[in-house]
């Protein structure tokens, strides 16, 4: 049964590849799509088929679509632009009768009013508007969202957020590509919509209580206003839209649905074992 993976050349999408691969799936079955195809020569290699689609590209999008019977659509980075690129997969599975597609949207976006939501909601109505049979992915936040950003942590001893008492259900990459394979792997999933989150969520302040922890170095969380926090990240140079919606996010990223353990049948990576990865990396170990 082929699959098709977009998104393959950026970290999550790659990581369903290889865990496709590691759970018994030919690599030949699988269809890696992205842009910057060089990134995943490796996965080629291994006999992926690799294939540079821009979700733009209508005719690109439909003959990969149409070799694939489970689709895999990672969603798009470009804020405002990508409902359309979306569509152009949704449409394609449509008009070649694609088994299923599988969609990475936003934990709580039946409800949740924050701006970064809207495209995945959008997306959400087109998949149920088009007949295709779906499944709903809706992530939390990644570890390395936060993890990524430990040097800075580090260097100023200090967290920033607008998260306030918030707590936040992150899970790693890895565990939302294991949920990912499950649902392209296994029957029984379309018209689910699976909240995605680890069942171990943290406050701000104790994700700087675990890396103070860890390191040595004290560090803590300083809770700004929403305005002041995506000003901060704009000096750090996060585009000006996506700042906003980040400073408005944190917040929201909340579910007790226990999804996530169930879909992969094991507990989602805990965060000390994030942070302890990521403070060992940094040390090159
Ligand atoms: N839950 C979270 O915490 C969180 C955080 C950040 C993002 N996200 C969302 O989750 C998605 C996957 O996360 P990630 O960490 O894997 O992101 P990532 O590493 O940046 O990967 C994004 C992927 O989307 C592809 N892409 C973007 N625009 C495209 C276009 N116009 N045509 C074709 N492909 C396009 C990229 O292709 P190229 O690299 O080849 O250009 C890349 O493969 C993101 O795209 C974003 O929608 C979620």
């Amino acid at each position: 049964m082929p699959f098709l993976i977009t998104g393959a050349t950026g970290h999550l999408g790659r990581l369903v590849v290889e865990q496709l691969i590691t759970a018994g799936v030919p690599a030949g079955d699988i269809i890696a799509t992205g842009r910057a195809t060089d990134k995943i020569k490796d996965l080629a290699d291994q006999g992926v088929q690799v294939r540079a689609v821009e979700f733009g590209d209508t005719a690109a999008v439909r003959a990969a679509v149409a070799d694939a019977d489970r689709v895999l659509l990672v969603s798009g980075m470009d804020p405002g632009d990508r409902v359309a690129q979306h569509r152009n997969v949704i449409d394609a599975a449509r008009e070649t009768g694609a088994g299923l597609v599988a969609y990475t949207s936003i934990v709580n976006a039946a409800t949740t009013t924050i701006r970064l939501a809207a495209d995945h909601q959008a997306t959400e109505q087109l998949l149920r508007d088009s007949g295709v049979p779906y499944v709903l992915l809706r992530n939390s936040w990644y570890h390395e969202n936060y993890t990524d950003r430990l040097p800075a942590f580090l260097a100023q001893g200090a967290i920033p957020g607008s998260a306030g008492e918030g707590r936040i259900s992150a899970a790693g990459r890895a565990d939302y590509a294991a949920a990912a394979v499950r649902v392209l792997t296994t029957d029984g999933h379309a018209g689910q919509a699976y909240e995605l989150g680890s069942d171990e969520p943290f406050t701000l302040a104790q994700l700087a209580a675990e890396i103070s922890a860890q390191s040595g170095k004290q560090v803590r969380y300083v809770d700004l206003p929403e305005d002041e926090y995506a000003k901060a990240l704009k000096e750090h140079g996060v585009p000006e839209l996506m700042a906003d919606m980040i400073a408005e996010t944190d917040a929201t990223l909340y579910t007790a649905s226990g999804h996530l353990n169930a879909l992969t049948a094991r507990p989602a990576t805990m965060l000390s074992a994030a942070v302890g990865a990521a403070l060992r990396a940094l040390d090159g170990n």
